[in-house]
Formats: structure tokens, C-alpha cells, sequence
């Protein structure tokens, strides 16, 4: 199958660069041109691991092309992709207009049948306005024979492990209006999952399916965080609690780690434009709302237990930040907990110096200036008066406390992802905060 793919981000880079190994012709097409260049030349301009090895063999064996004029993307292209960003708008709904940008440049470039498959996450409605921009351009060129339809088919792959997921995914939906079509997805999507796990569906219940299993999953997080708070005023343990929970097979164990909070390019925003849909459609959605605001108000609770620990005034004191990535095995800071810490950090005169595997690069481009970066967590917690955990990233979690302990001025340890044992860093002598543990273990506090 010739595919064209339009946005060259996270998404549509892994999907191009899959679809690709799997013997399909892939040009990927981006209004960036330095993402462009950068893939042209071989570099890959964000870190997904197995992706680097994926695009440039494609790329060598000429199943994988990149370009910023989407006329030549689009010249022997069956199916087209749209996998542009879809990030909130100033009222907090979905901003549509990239995705709009490019159904309007298929209509002014395309010349051949082709079918357009909307993999953004976008709201119920919106791939029958795409259609609508399509085919009204089209039939203003005096192209309206040109056959197009247009398909849901909302994107599950988790940053970090992308790839992983794209080639093993749980399940493929897909939403359609014609037998032409759902063979054309079947067909494409065979070589990577069992034909009874690609889900067919109408379109509308497609758009609406990916917004429903972020909130769902976000909605776990913000319960348990809830949950979380309880226990530390009850001085009850959230570990045991969730123990105690998820061996009920109704129930499970996943997305029921109590933190600091979900971020990314994805739930947040998920969750908003969820709120927004419904109200635009005359209902409340109230759980989106309420998980919402739970979670803003977790991503605050690094930055108050520094507070409530060592006072407004923190000048003076230097703070080592374990991540800053919203998670492990990415570069992708949108949205993270880090943020809001590191303002309050900031704003109360800490000095905040930073480590994290993947985002410092991106990091440098958002965060103030005044942040200090370090490479490794041995390095950051020199002569600090505190560490916190972040982002629970692999290294981070082998890191010997007791050497680093040594060096910092004050052993004093915030874990936002509960990643640590309480009592091995009271054994060390360590002041430990963590989430919903109903506890200060050791020191002075
Ligand atoms: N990142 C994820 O983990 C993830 C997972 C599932 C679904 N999604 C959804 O997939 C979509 C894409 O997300 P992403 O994280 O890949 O976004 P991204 O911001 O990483 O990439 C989007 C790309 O689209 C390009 N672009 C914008 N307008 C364009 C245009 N008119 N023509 C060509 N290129 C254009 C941008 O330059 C950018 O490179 C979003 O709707 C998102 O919600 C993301």
C-alpha cells in the first residue's frame, strides 16, 4: 500500500516508520522543515526507543521517504494519514485547526481516489467535517469524481514504548462508513494483530472510544491519588490499600499507582476536550471534570510538602529534581509534574538543579533559565537540601541513597512515585516523604 502520512511527531513518525517495515511506501510529510531536514539526514528529532534503527533502515531500503510538500506525499498515495497534533484551546476544548490545515491541503493537492484516515485524537463530529472540507475542495477544482471517504482510527501506542505497542498493539479501532474501506484497514493492519482484535465500528463511536479509555485510565489515577490524600491525614498506607484492591479481578491493578500526578500530550487534554464535548452537546460530564481537577490539584503536592517541610522562604537551599520527563523512557515534557514543582521551587528562591535521561534538551527550551542541570542523580544531589523523585525513570530507581546521602547537605528525600522503601531510607538516616503513606519517616521531621 502507498501511504501518505501527514504529521511527522511522535505518532506519525512511529506509525509511518511501522507501516513502512511492514513492506508498505511511506512518505511522511511535516510542515517542520526541520524535522524534515533532520530526517532526511538521518537524525530522528525525539527519543522513542527502537525507532532511530526502524526509520533509517526504511529509509536505506527506500520504503521511507520525508517531505514538506504534501502534493508529493500525496502522489500514488492510497490512504492517507492525519496525525497532526490536536493540543487544547484557549477555552480548554480541542484546538482543530492543524487537522483542518491539512483536510484542506488534501483537497487542494489530492487527484486520485484515496482514503483519508484521521489517527488524531479528535472529537465526535470531527471526521465528517473533514470529509466535508475534502470533498467540498475537490468538487471546486471540478474533481468531484475523485472517490474519498474518510476513517476513524484513533492512535493507543504509550510514548516509551511505541514501537512495542504499534507492533503488538491490544486491539486496532477503527471506525468506517464503507466495505471498501474496512477491507482497505483490514488489509493494512493484518501483518500486525489477529483480524478479530481490529475492531470495526461507526465513526462516530470510534472518535468517542479514545476519549473514553483516557478517561478511564486517568480517572483510576485521580481516584487513587483521592484515595492517597486519605490516608496520609488517616495515616493509613495507599501500597496496601491498593494491594488490597487489585487482587479483585473487577477491579485490577493497573493505573493505580498513587503520585504526582498524570501529565503528557495526551490525558490532560484528553480529559478537557472530553468536559468540553459534552457540555458543547448540552450534557455535564462530570467525572471528566472531576478527574481533572483532582489532578491539578496532585500536581501540586510535590511543591506543598517542600513548603510545609522547610517554609515559603526557601532561598538558599538547593533542590535536586529527579526528572522531568511526565514519564519514563521519554523526552516529552508536556504537562509534567516537574513544571508546576519547579515553579514553586523557583518562586519560593530554591535553586533547582535537574537530571533526567531523555528531556534535558527539551527541557532547556521551557524551563526558565535559572535551572541548573545535572547528568547524573549522584551528580544533582550533590550539596543538596533535598531530592525529589519525579520521574520514576529505571536509573533513578537503582540510585545508592547511601552514597549519595553522604554528599547532600541535609538528607532529606520527597518521592512523588512511592518508588522507594520507607524503612530502607530511615535505615539510612534519610527524612522520607512519600504519597499516601501516612508518613515523615525518620529525621527531624
Ligand atoms: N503522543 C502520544 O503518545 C499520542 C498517543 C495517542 C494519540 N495521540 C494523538 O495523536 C496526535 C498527534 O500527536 P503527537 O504527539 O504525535 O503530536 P506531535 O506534536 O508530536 O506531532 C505533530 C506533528 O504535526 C506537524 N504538523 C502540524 N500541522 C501540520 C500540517 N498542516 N501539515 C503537516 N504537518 C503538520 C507538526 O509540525 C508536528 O511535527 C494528537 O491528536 C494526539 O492527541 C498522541
Amino acid at each position: 500500500m502507498n501511504i501518505c502520512m501527514v504529521g511527522t511527531g511522535y505518532v506519525g513518525l512511529v506509525t509511518g516508520a511501522c507501516f513502512a517495515e511492514k513492506g508498505n511506501r511511506v512518505c511522511c510529510v511535516d510542515i517542520n522543515r526541520d524535522v524534515i531536514k533532520n530526517l532526511e539526514s538521518g537524525v530522528v528529532p525525539l527519543y522513542e526507543p527502537g525507532l532511530d534503527e526502524m526509520v533509517s533502515r526504511n529509509s536505506r531500503r527506500g520504503t521511507l521517504r520525508f517531505t514538506c510538500d504534501i502534493a508529493s506525499g500525496l502522489r500514488d498515495a492510497d490512504m492517507c494519514f492525519i496525525a497532526v497534533g490536536t493540543p487544547s484551546s484557549e477555552g480548554g476544548g480541542t484546538e482543530l485547526k492543524y487537522v483542518y490545515a491539512v483536510a484542506d491541503d488534501i483537497a487542494s493537492a489530492l487527484d486520485r481516489d484515496c482514503i483519508v484516515v484521521v489517527k488524531s485524537t479528535v472529537p465526535v463530529g470531527t471526521c465528517g467535517e473533514v470529509l466535508d472540507r475534502v470533498t467540498s475542495g475537490l468538487a471546486e477544482r471540478g474533481l468531484a469524481g475523485v472517490r474519498v471517504e474518510v476513517v476513524s482510527n484513533p492512535e493507543f501506542l504509550k510514548e516509551g514504548s511505541a514501537v512495542e505497542d504499534f507492533f503488538k498493539p491490544d486491539r486496532v479501532v477503527v471506525g468506517v462508513a464503507s466495505e471498501r474501506a474496512r477491507s482497505a484497514m483490514f488489509d493494512l493492519y493484518s501483518p500486525f494483530v489477529e483480524g478479530d482484535k481490529i475492531i470495526f465500528m461507526d465513526i462516530a463511536s470510534s472518535e468517542i472510544t479514545k476519549y473514553a479509555c483516557n478517561a478511564m485510565l486517568a480517572a483510576r489515577i485521580s481516584f487513587i491519588n483521592e484515595i492517597a490524600l486519605l490516608c496520609d491525614v488517616a495515616g493509613a498506607d495507599v501500597l496496601s490499600v491498593k494491594a488490597g484492591m487489585s487482587l479483585d479481578p473487577r477491579i485490577g491493578g493497573h493505573f493505580l499507582n498513587a503520585g504526582c500526578g498524570y501529565g503528557g500530550s495526551c490525558f490532560p487534554k484528553d480529559i478537557q476536550a472530553l468536559d468540553q464535548t459534552g457540555r458543547a452537546m448540552g450534557l455535564e460530564m462530570k467525572m471528566a471534570a472531576a478527574t481533572s481537577l483532582v489532578n491539578e490539584r496532585q500536581k501540586k503536592i510535590l511543591g506543598s510538602m517542600i513548603v510545609d517541610r522547610f517554609g515559603k522562604n526557601l532561598k538558599g537551599l538547593k533542590i535536586a529534581v529527579l526528572g522531568l520527563a511526565f514519564k519514563p523512557n521519554t523526552d516529552d515534557m508536556r504537562y509534567a509534574p516537574s513544571i508546576p514543582l519547579i515553579d514553586t521551587l523557583l518562586r519560593c528562591g530554591a535553586g533547582a538543579i535537574a537530571v533526567d535521561p531523555a528531556a534535558r534538551g527539551v527541557a532547556a527550551k521551557i524551563l526558565p533559565r535559572c535551572v541548573e542541570y545535572a547528568d547524573t542523580a549522584f551528580e544533582a544531589t550533590r550539596d543538596a537540601d533535598a531530592a525529589v523523585l519525579v520521574t520514576e525513570w529505571e536509573e533513578f530507581l537503582k540510585v545508592d541513597w547511601s552514597e549519595c546521602g553522604e554528599r547532600m547537605r541535609r538528607k532529606i528525600l520527597f518521592d512523588g512515585r512511592n518508588a522507594y522503601s520507607p524503612s530502607d531510607l530511615r535505615a539510612l538516616g534519610f527524612e522520607y516523604y512519600c504519597i499516601g503513606r501516612g508518613c515523615v519517616v525518620g529525621g527531624e521531621g
